[in-house]
C-alpha cells in the first residue's frame, strides 16, 4: 500500500504498517492499530525533489496529529517571557466576518515551513488576547479577523458522531419557536464550530491546515497557502494524487471512533438536579440517544449564539463569529487536572469564569445561576467540575 513508499522516517509505527498486509478495513481490531500509529507518527517535510510524493508544507503547524493531541487531552498554553505561544495546541484562526480565508494567510497562522520557506508567523498573547506576531507576508487582509482556538481532547468522538443526524436535527429550535431564550442550530458535530460532520472530515482538515497535506477532501497540494509565492514552495503532492489516501483517512478515523470517553466519578444528583433548574441542560443535554446506548457528554451538539463576549473573531462560513458549539462536559476534570484553560481558547481558568462568560442564548441560565445562593453555587460548580 502507498503509505509505505511514503515513508521515509524509521519509527517503529512505520515498520508496522509495512510489514503489515494491505489492511482490510473490515478487520476493526487492525485498521484501529494502523491509525494509531498513523496519528502518532511524526511526517517529513517534503524535500525540494518535487517526485517525492509525501511531505508535510510547505506551511504546517506541526509534524504530527499527537503533538497537539498529547495523551488525548487538553493542557495549558506556554508562553514565553514576551507572551509569545510555544505550544502547536493552540491555532490563530483567520477568517473574514463570513468566514472566507485571510487572502494571503489563508484560514490560519502556521508557525513552521519547510526549509527555506518562511512560515507564516507567530502568535502572540497580551491584553487582547491572542494576535498575530512576526507576520512574513505582510498585514493580514483588512477584513479579516484573527481568533485562537485550543485543540479538544479527543476521547469519546466515536460516541458523539453515532448519535443520529435526525436526534440533532429535531432537538435544534433556530428560530426560538418555545420561546426559552435557547435556539440551536445542527451544523455538525465536530470542532468548536461543530463545522465537520464527521471523524473523517474533521481528520482530513487536519492534514490540510495543520500538517500541510492534501486529501481528497481537501485536494490542493499546497494545503493552506493562498500565497503564489507559497503555492510554488515544495509541497510533496500533485494535483492528481492526494499525499494523504482516503484509506489513511479512514484508518486514522477508525482509531478517533474507538477512542472510549472519559470516566468519571458517581454524579452528584442534587448538583445534577441544580444544573437542570438553572438551564445549563438546556444546552448540555446530560444524555443524547444514539443505537448503542445514551451518550453522557453534557452537549446537545447545536452550535448557539454566547454573545460578544465570546465573539471569536474568525469563524467558518455560514457560522457567526459568536456561535459555538455547546462544548461537551464529560471530561472537564480532566482538563482541569491538566490545569488547561476552559472554553475554546481557554480563557477561563475555573468554571465559574466560563459560565460567566456566557451571554446571547446562556444568558438567562447565566442569570439563574447567578441568582443562586451560594451553597447552591457551590453545589453546582462542584458537580460540572467533576465530570
Ligand atoms: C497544530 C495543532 C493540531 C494538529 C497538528 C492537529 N490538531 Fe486536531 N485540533 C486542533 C485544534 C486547535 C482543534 C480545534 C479546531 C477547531 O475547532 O476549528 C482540533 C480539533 C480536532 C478534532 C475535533 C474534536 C472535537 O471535539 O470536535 C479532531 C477529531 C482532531 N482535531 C483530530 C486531529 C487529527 C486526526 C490530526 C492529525 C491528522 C490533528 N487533529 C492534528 C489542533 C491540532
Ligand atoms: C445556550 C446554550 C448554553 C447554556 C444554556 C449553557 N451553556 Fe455552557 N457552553 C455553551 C457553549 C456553546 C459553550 C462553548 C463556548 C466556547 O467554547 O467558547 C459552553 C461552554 C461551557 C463550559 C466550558 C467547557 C469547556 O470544556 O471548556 C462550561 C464549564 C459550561 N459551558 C458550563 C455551563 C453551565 C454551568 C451552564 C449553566 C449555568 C451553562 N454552561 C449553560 C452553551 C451553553
Amino acid at each position: 500500500m502507498s503509505i509505505c513508499s511514503r515513508n521515509s522516517g524509521a519509527a517503529l509505527s512505520v515498520a508496522l504498517l509495512c510489514a503489515a498486509a494491505p489492511p482490510a478495513l473490515a478487520d476493526d481490531r487492525m485498521a484501529r492499530v494502523l491509525g494509531a500509529a498513523l496519528f502518532e507518527r511524526a511526517w517529513v517535510p517534503a524535500p525540494s525533489s518535487t517526485k517525492a510524493n509525501d511531505g508535510l508544507g510547505p506551511l504546517f503547524n506541526a509534524r504530527a496529529c499527537v503533538s497537539c493531541h498529547e495523551g488525548l487531552d487538553r493542557w495549558p498554553v506556554a508562553t514565553d517571557a514576551d507572551g509569545v505561544v510555544l505550544d502547536e495546541t493552540l491555532v490563530l484562526k483567520l477568517s473574514d466576518e463570513g468566514g472566507r480565508p485571510d487572502p494571503a494567510y489563508g484560514v490560519q497562522i502556521q508557525t513552521a515551513a519547510v526549509p527555506g520557506f518562511a512560515p507564516d508567523g507567530l502568535v502572540h498573547v497580551g491584553e487582547g488576547g491572542y494576535a498575530p506576531h512576526a507576520l512574513a507576508r505582510g498585514p493580514l487582509g483588512e477584513e479579516t479577523r484573527a481568533g485562537a482556538r485550543l485543540a479538544p481532547a479527543l476521547r469519546g468522538l466515536g460516541r458523539l458522531e453515532a448519535v443520529p443526524d435526525d436526534v440533532l436535527a429535531a432537538t435544534a429550535d433556530p428560530d426560538d419557536a418555545d420561546g426559552d431564550g435557547v435556539s440551536g442550530r445542527f451544523v455538525g458535530r465536530f470542532g468548536h464550530k461543530a463545522h465537520a460532520p464527521d471523524l473523517a472530515t474533521m481528520t482530513a482538515i487536519a492534514f490540510a491546515t495543520d500538517l500541510g497535506m492534501s486529501t481528497t477532501h481537501r485536494p490542493a497540494p499546497e494545503g493552506d497557502c493562498p500565497d503564489a509565492a507559497c503555492r510554488a514552495a515544495p509541497h510533496g503532492g500533485d494535483a492528481e494524487i492526494p499525499e494523504i489516501t482516503d484509506e489513511i483517512v479512514s484508518l486514522v478515523a477508525a482509531y478517533l471512533a474507538a477512542i472510549p470517553p472519559p470516566t468519571a466519578s458517581a454524579p452528584d444528583p442534587e448538583g445534577a438536579a441544580l444544573f437542570a433548574e438553572v438551564g445549563c441542560a438546556a444546552c448540555h443535554t446530560p444524555a443524547l440517544p444514539s443505537p448503542g446506548g445514551p451518550v453522557a457528554a453534557y452537549t446537545n451538539l447545536l452550535v448557539h449564539d454566547l454573545g460578544p463576549g465570546l465573539d471569536g473573531g474568525a469563524t467558518e462560513p455560514g457560522i457567526a463569529s459568536t456561535e459555538w458549539r455547546t462544548a461537551p462536559l464529560w471530561g472537564l476534570s480532566r482538563a482541569l487536572a491538566n490545569g488547561a484553560g476552559l472554553l475554546h481558547d481557554g480563557r477561563a481558568g475555573r468554571v465559574v469564569e466560563a459560565i460567566a462568560h456566557h451571554g446571547g442564548e446562556a444568558a438567562r441560565a447565566r442569570a439563574a445561576f447567578e441568582a443562586l445562593d451560594p451553597q447552591a453555587k457551590a453545589r453546582l460548580v462542584g458537580f460540572v467540575e467533576g465530570l
